[in-house]
């Protein structure tokens, strides 16, 4: 979308360029009829499928001002289920995954962040895992330009040989794009270090992402740095 807007001329009109929804957070250039359609599509499915109309059994592991951490097991009710799934897809959407299903659907454990205003603003799916491979430091930046455009566009992030012993795969993390930088990603993790195992809290070392993006990259060199 971004490079369809930089072909567009700001000629003064009221609605020119690009906006950002402020309740789905779609960024689109309202003007443009496919884009409008594209939003229309988007806002009601998207809000739909984050709202939380609040649950007969919800097993809460975290409460904080603006919202409450709940997780969600396999065998949970349907209603419980159906949400993490729901969610998850948003979550598959936007990071581009295709396939919906989990490596280990059984073992898989989902945490959602509530907010206040009953919307489910993060999502983060853990499974046990025995082994990884530690993402290495990024070569320097000014080697070769055309291979690191290469390395930043295909997510080949240089991974050591050597695994290491970790006891939980991160294979998503998501928080709604207008609920970014509030500390829900942090937020999440540290409810699922000391949730995810029972009776033992994990370290950060203890905890690896899998195949992160760009954001997930930053956010997790911050979070293992503090
Ligand atoms: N750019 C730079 N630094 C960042 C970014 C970013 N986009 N996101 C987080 N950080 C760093 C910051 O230092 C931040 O602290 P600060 O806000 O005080 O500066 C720190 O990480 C903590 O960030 P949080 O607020 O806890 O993270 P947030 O709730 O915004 O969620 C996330 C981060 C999950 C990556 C979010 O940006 C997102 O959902 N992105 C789209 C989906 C995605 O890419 N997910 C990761 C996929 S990888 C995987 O699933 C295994
Ligand atoms: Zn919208």
């Amino acid at each position: 979308k971004q490079d369809d807007d930089q072909l567009i001329i700001d000629a003064g009109q009221k609605q020119f360029g690009a906006t950002t929804c402020s309740s789905c957070g779609m960024v689109y250039s309202a003007d443009n009829p496919e884009d409008n359609f594209q939003h229309n599509q988007f806002h009601q499915r998207f809000l739909d499928s984050i709202k939380f109309v609040g649950w007969k059994k919800e097993r809460v592991v975290a409460e904080f001002w603006d919202g409450k951490i709940l997780l969600v097991m396999p065998d949970d009710p349907k209603y419980a289920t159906k949400k993490a799934e729901d969610v998850r897809r948003v979550a598959d959407n936007e990071l581009g995954f295709q396939q919906v299903t989990l490596s280990r659907p059984t073992q898989a454990k989902t945490y959602l962040f509530i907010n206040t205003e009953r919307m489910v603003v993060g999502c983060l799916v853990a499974e046990p895992i025995r082994q990884a491979y530690r993402v290495l430091e990024q070569p320097d930046r000014h080697k070769d330009m055309t291979k690191d455009d290469f390395m930043e566009r295909h997510r080949a992030w240089c991974c050591s040989t050597i695994p290491e012993q970790a006891l939980c795969g991160v294979s998503r993390i998501w928080v709604f794009s207008l609920a970014r930088r509030q500390s829900i990603a942090t937020r999440m993790l540290d409810t699922v270090r000391s949730t995810f195992m029972y009776g033992s809290h994990l370290t950060k070392e203890e905890i690896a992402f899998s195949d992160p993006t760009p954001d997930g990259k930053l956010f997790a060199t911050k979070y293992c740095n503090t």
